[in-house]
């Protein structure tokens, strides 16, 4: 029987000041002023309009302000933005608040007023700490903005805030990457997300491809980061994401357990259980900003229901990431289908040695082992 999960919201900003080469994100270069409060308002509009949607008594569990670059808007806007929201869905007590800010001086600066505002976790997109990998990456900040970014967050109050750091990059050996690690672990972050540069269609790096490093040494970098995070108390709990005890991202953790998430902004996607109806649907807004602008159409959703066969791999595409699994009621909560739809092919993959059923207290967890967590696409193939 298909139940509501827990709702979380994302905003998101499409502008940054400059374009990075390896970037597929909705993010659009900004030279002139931005129109921050004409878009704090249509921020607002969109967000009726999906609580509209809503059925029954909702509280959010998370609200995660992405980008782009969130952190080019003030806090007054983001104060105005949340306080409007909680008047409509109110906030769970622990609510967790996360603003996405790029290290350079100005966004720095704001830093105390996001804090005043209720944002009560940081995420840096730091993505090195060497001035030469930051440069081949096109970032605009270097390692001494970097470096002080993370102390103004923690200065003004920020207990909880995650490093976003990138490895595998362009002319980049293994001590450095491991070098990038230990510099971000010393600075004391509760989280860190560390991603593989991978190469997308449509960005300059696509189009003029930077010479990267040899298979090899990718490994060493994954197998020695890893190593290094694990012993220093980060435990893996998703593909990228590290966490000390009990500072996993709220917002993230619903997200991959298949919970429901309201998605605001030009091009921001959303996923809602409409219980009652016994459906799911995917929303998606429209992604240029200039069209989102449009007082006809702009923050019209496109809505999409999930088909009840393509539910169970919605479900697995998600949950399959998180090294802990899911168990089985919260499949059949999530999806509305019994979970001998998908047994034959779990057995299948237990055989295999790629998956694994483990009992905790009565409750049945299905997960990955860490062969089937290394080959997540295959291991996803046989649900297909
Ligand atoms: C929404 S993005 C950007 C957030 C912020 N504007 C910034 O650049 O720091 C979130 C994170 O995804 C990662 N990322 C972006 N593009 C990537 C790529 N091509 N390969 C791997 N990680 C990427 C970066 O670590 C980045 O901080
Ligand atoms: S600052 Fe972040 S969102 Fe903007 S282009 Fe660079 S990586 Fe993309």
């Amino acid at each position: 029987m298909l139940e509501r999960p827990p709702l979380s919201l994302y905003i998101h900003v499409p502008w940054c000041v400059r374009k990075c080469p390896y970037c597929d994100f909705n993010s659009h270069e900004s030279t002139t002023d931005l129109p921050e409060q004409e878009y704090i308002d249509l921020l607002l509009d969109d967000f009726l309009r999906d609580r509209a949607r809503l059925d029954g008594d909702n509280k959010l569990v998370s609200i995660f302000i992405g980008g782009g670059t969130p952190s080019l808007f003030s806090g007054d806007s983001y104060r105005y933005l949340l306080s409007r929201i909680e008047e409509q869905i109110p906030f769970s007590e622990n609510i967790e608040i996360t603003l996405e800010a790029n290290p350079g001086t100005a966004e720095a600066e704001r830093f105390a007023a996001y804090h005043d505002a209720g944002i009560n976790r940081l995420s840096l997109g730091i993505q090195s700490f060497d001035d030469q990998c930051l440069s081949r990456l096109g970032r605009i900040h270097n390692s001494e903005e970097a470096l002080s970014a993370i102390v103004i967050a923690k200065q003004v109050g920020f207990e909880n805030f995650n490093l976003d750091l990138m490895h595998g990059l362009p002319g980049q050996s293994s001590r450095q990457a491991v070098k990038d690690l230990k510099i971000g672990i010393n600075s004391e972050p509760t989280h860190i997300s560390w991603y593989q540069l991978t190469i997308e269609p449509n960005t300059v790096f696509y189009n003029r491809p930077p010479a990267l490093p040899v298979e090899n040494i990718l490994e060493e970098i994954q197998t020695n980061g890893h190593e290094l995070l694990k012993g220093k108390d980060f435990r893996q709990y998703e593909v990228s994401a590290y966490a000390m005890s009990n500072q996993e991202s709220i917002h993230n953790l619903n997200y991959w357990s298949f919970g429901d998430y309201l998605g605001i902004g030009a091009g921001a996607h959303g996923k809602l259980t409409l219980a009652t109806e016994n459906r799911i649907i995917r929303t998606r807004k429209v992604k240029q900003p200039k069209h989102y602008f449009s007082a006809v159409n702009g923050r019209d959703a496109e809505i999409k229901e999930i088909p009840m066969q393509e539910r169970s791999v919605e479900f697995l595409m998600n949950a399959l990431r998180l090294r802990e699994g899911f168990n089985q009621a919260q499949f059949e909560k999530r999806t509305g289908l019994p979970f001998e739809k998908i047994a034959k092919a779990v057995e299948s993959q237990i055989e295999k040695g790629l998956m694994q059923i483990v009992e905790i207290d009565d409750e049945i967890s299905i997960s990955t082992t860490s062969n089937g967590y290394r080959f997540l696409n295959d291991v996803l193939e046989e649900f297909l």
